[in-house]
């Protein structure tokens, strides 16, 4: 009698356990059915960059006047000439003026200097970039200072990064902002979600990382000391990856359903021998796992040119008092 109650004790706890794994695996196969899996940041740049068109459109023939945007470019990098003529074409694109200044890598810092005081005593300029990085004899930070806060396109202005900090309106860094956005379209809501940004670059990491916190995300930043970082970003609902490393983010390392936004850019020759763009997170496996991921290239790099147009327009509308 005690051991057929045993065998119906174990019977019990074998169906149990059948039952729990397929609960979970209906759970999982109805998560996955139910999202649209890749964001889109290429429609959603398109989207808002039609917006920006539109609004200039209108804008034009209520002051005359359309924003411009002045990008400088020191030398000839084959990867920063081709940001810049992108960020040039979309400015075309949408009605602003492009002020390219492309300069030989002989320039000198004051040269740069009396460039960037013209510039922001220029009217028609309303947005000033300085394409990164540059060469090695020259100085940045200074140049990025330089940069009148209100024409401060990149929001890599102490005043707009302080700004950030306190909360205040303000120019806002367009990569982080890109992100934001493509959240907001992806009707991601953030509040009171555990978001985990890896990297604490200046450019991203710290940026974004507060503007989270601004949506009332719970945020922790991981970065190149951070022990059993897999233990860290396994804990993320939304997982952002902005560190520079090809395809390090694996699927053990993402929690089941988390929001995955892959800002990295890294371009990689395959085992075929062929060059290609792959961002931080090893899309092909970490796809099946996430709720939301974008892909790269066409999820935040697009997003990047965006909010520069974005934030073009908004100097130039705080200059008119155009809403
Ligand atoms: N999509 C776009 O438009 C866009 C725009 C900008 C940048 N990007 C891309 O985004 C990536 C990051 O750019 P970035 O300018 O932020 O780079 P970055 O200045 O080099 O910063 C990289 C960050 O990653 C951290 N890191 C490095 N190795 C790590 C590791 N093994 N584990 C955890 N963290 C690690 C670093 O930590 P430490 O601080 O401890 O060194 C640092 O904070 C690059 O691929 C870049 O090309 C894309």
């Amino acid at each position: 009698m005690i051991g057929e109650l045993h065998q119906l004790r174990q019977l019990c706890w074998v169906l149990g356990s059948i039952g729990r794994i397929l609960a979970i695996a209906y759970t999982r196969v109805a998560v996955l059915s139910e999202t649209k899996l890749h964001i889109d940041g290429k429609a959603i740049a398109q989207q808002i960059q039609a917006e920006i068109a539109q609004k200039i459109a209108e804008y034009r023939s209520q002051v005359n006047q359309v924003p411009g945007l002045a990008v400088i470019m020191v030398g000839d990098n084959p990867a920063s000439s081709a940001y810049v003529r992108n960020k040039e074409t979309a400015c075309r694109r949408v009605g602003m003026q492009s002020f390219g200044s492309h300069l030989p890598s002989s320039t000198q810092q004051a040269e740069l200097e009396s460039l960037i005081d013209q510039l922001n005593h220029n009217d028609q300029v309303h947005g000033i970039l300085v394409q990164l990085p540059l060469p090695s004899h020259l100085d940045a930070i200074p140049l990025l200072h330089r940069i009148h806060p209100d024409k401060d396109a990149d929001g890599l202005h102490p005043n707009n990064l302080g700004k950030l900090l306190r909360g205040e309106q303000g120019l806002r860094s367009c990569t982080p902002a890109g992100v934001m956005k493509l959240l907001e379209h992806t009707n991601i809501d953030l509040a009171g979600k555990h978001a985990v940004v890896v990297g604490r670059s200046i450019l991203v990491g710290k940026p974004l990382a507060l503007m989270l916190l601004a949506a009332n995300a719970t945020v922790t930043i991981a970065h190149s000391r951070t022990p059993d970082l897999a233990s860290i970003t396994r804990q993320a609902d939304i997982l952002i990856a902005a560190v520079g490393k090809p395809e390090m983010i694996k699927a053990e390392m993402v929690k089941f359903g988390a929001v995955v936004i892959d800002v990295g850019i890294n371009r990689i020759t395959d085992y075929e021998g062929n060059s290609r763009l792959v961002g931080d997170v090893d899309f092909e496996q970490v796809a099946p796992v996430a709720s939301h991921i974008t892909p790269v290239p066409g999820g935040v790099g697009p997003m990047t040119v965006t909010m520069l147009l974005h934030n073009t327009l908004w100097s130039f509308c705080q200059k008119y008092g155009l809403t």
